[in-house]
């Protein structure tokens, strides 16, 4: 059957396909030995990681596991970065205290450091020593490449992490940007089977409570392939709707369920936010604050401004409401994150900065036609307000050489990000004022495999005039190369995830050239 563009973005079937991409397709996994899941030993059986990364200082991160966690009240953690991979040449160590109150993770935002150059780091106690991580200090001045893989949607029972091991693999990444769904917050069976590749989420059930969400981050821990990607890069992370649970807002969440015994929403947020800090390679907040959305200075050529579309937003509406997809006063970054990322860009344009690239969630560029409802709405296109107010703003001010970073949608997808596609744009990109590289999952089921939804690609490819590249069947990463001239975006995918491989193909290949807000098939 043949559909109109109208039915089609009107079709409540596809409408419902299209905006629960998380929960659609439960798949039996082949039943497989797993592959060695060689674990670092003794008291790091978790692995080191390094995050927010700026010129002068980085975060290190590790977990530590006490021989009777019972009884350690406290554990102290000896720590040295070194410019060598042998830790001899030592420039900045010290002492950091851990405890249960923590989770046994340990967080160090190490200083003193030179721009733009690895370093290597480890951790000790009990006298057992952590694996050696590698990171990378953020350049400054004057900066001729910068180099970043951007990912999402590690779900463990769905399958290995052949993503992170190709990542883990390439050894010239400035960082890699991760844009949400690190965990996944379903029981076992829910969204993905790990019982034939023995990669079963614990706890076993749904993560509700601070203890929860713990252990589910420590056994995402455990996969090797997650650990070698945290031990060769610096991570740059926002979380999505998962980290929390399913379809989150500001003021809950679809998936929380207060009358089936999940508490309140409140004591729920602030467990999974807990988490997220102890476990994460984030810079805190002085006072234990949250604030997700910060920015990364790469020198003069990229500011990489990280966004939270997931926690702050107002509460989704239906893809047919049309009043509340038009209602201004709904937000998808809240008014204080918006007038920041109004100042961020603005300041990076002033300053002559080459790119202003933004990491986030949710797909941004618009798929329904004005005044059409939404084909999404967990997306921006369920807030075309404040849609809209960010690319008036990028009209108005004149900031140009934009990239978004998205995910969330388990499989890829590239755009040029007119206002409206279907007036004042044409296919050669006048009338764009950004560019979107989408990264399909990790691991997560791809979106567009069934036969139904393999025709909604062929249609949406056919529709949108500012779609360059939709692929609905693959898992991988977006691997971005920007210089001053051009961004570059490549698609990588794995050929499986059914057993360990490190195989990745480049399926597609697009640029930007600077000035253009347009992407050509490279
Ligand atoms: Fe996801």
């Amino acid at each position: 059957m043949s559909l109109t563009r109208r039915q089609f973005l009107w079709s409540a079937a596809a409408t419902a396909a299209l905006s629960s991409p998380k929960l659609s397709h439960a798949w039996p996994l082949a039943l497989q030995a797993p592959a060695n899941p060689e674990f670092a030993g003794g008291r790091f059986r978790h692995g080191v990681a390094s995050g927010d990364p700026l010129a002068d200082r980085v975060i290190l991160w590790t977990c530590v596991t006490p021989p009777d966690e019972v009884a350690a009240a406290a554990v102290d953690v000896r720590w040295r970065v070194a410019t060598d991979e042998r830790i001899l040449q030592v420039v900045a160590q010290g002492t950091a205290r851990t405890g249960r109150e923590r989770d046994f993770t340990v967080k160090v935002d190490a200083g003193g450091l030179q721009p733009g150059r690895p370093y290597y780091y480890v951790f000790e106690a009990g006298g057992d020593r952590s694996p050696v991580g590698r990171t990378r200090t953020l350049p400054a001045g004057a900066v001729d490449r910068v180099r970043l893989a951007s990912l999402c949607c590690s779900n463990y029972p769905a399958g290995f992490f052949n993503v992170y091991r190709c990542v883990a693999n390439r050894d010239d990444l400035d960082a890699v940007v991760h844009v949400g769904d690190y965990i996944y917050e379903f029981e076992n069976g829910r969204y993905g089977d790990g019982s034939g590749l023995l990669r079963i989420p614990e706890p076993r059930k749904e993560a509700v409570t601070l203890s929860d969400y713990r252990i589910r981050y420590a056994t995402y821990r455990t996969d090797p392939d997650l650990q070698e990607a945290h031990r060769r890069h610096p991570f740059i992370a926002v979380w999505d709707d998962h980290e929390l649970t399913n379809d989150a807002w500001l003021d809950g969440a679809v998936n929380h369920n207060p009358e089936t015994g999940e508490g309140d929403w409140p004591t729920r947020r602030a467990a999974a936010y807990q988490a997220y800090l102890e476990w994460m390679p984030i810079r805190e907040v002085p006072g234990g604050d949250i604030h997700l959305y910060r920015s990364f200075r790469f020198g003069t050529l990229v500011d990489l401004v990280m966004l939270d579309t997931r926690a702050l937003r107002d509460q989704q509406v239906a893809t047919t409401d049309l009043e509340g997809l038009a209602n201004p006063r709904r937000s998808i970054l809240g008014a204080p994150q918006e007038e920041w990322l109004f100042n961020e860009l603005r300041a990076s344009q002033r300053a002559g900065t080459g790119w202003r690239v933004l990491g986030q969630q949710v797909m941004f560029a618009r798929v329904a036609q004005p005044g059409r409802g939404a084909l999404i709405s967990d997306s921006w296109e369920g807030y075309q307000p404040a849609r809209d107010r960010v690319l008036d703003f990028l009209s108005a001010e004149r900031v140009r050489d934009v990239a978004i970073l998205s995910g969330d949608m388990h499989s890829s997808w590239a755009f040029d990000v007119p206002r409206n596609p279907w007036e004042g744009y044409d296919r050669g990109g006048q009338g764009s004022l950004a560019v979107e590289l989408l990264a399909p999952a990790i691991s997560s089921p791809p979106l567009f495999t069934s036969p139904e939804m393999r025709d909604r690609s062929v249609l949406l490819r056919a529709l949108l005039p500012h779609l360059k590249f939709l692929e609905g069947d693959s898992r991988g990463y977006v691997l971005l190369d920007i210089t001053r001239a051009q961004l570059r975006g490549e698609w990588y995918f794995v050929p499986t995830v059914l057993e360990r491989s490190a195989a990745e193909t480049r399926a597609a290949a697009f640029v930007c050239e600077r000035g253009s807000a347009h992407l050509a098939d490279a």
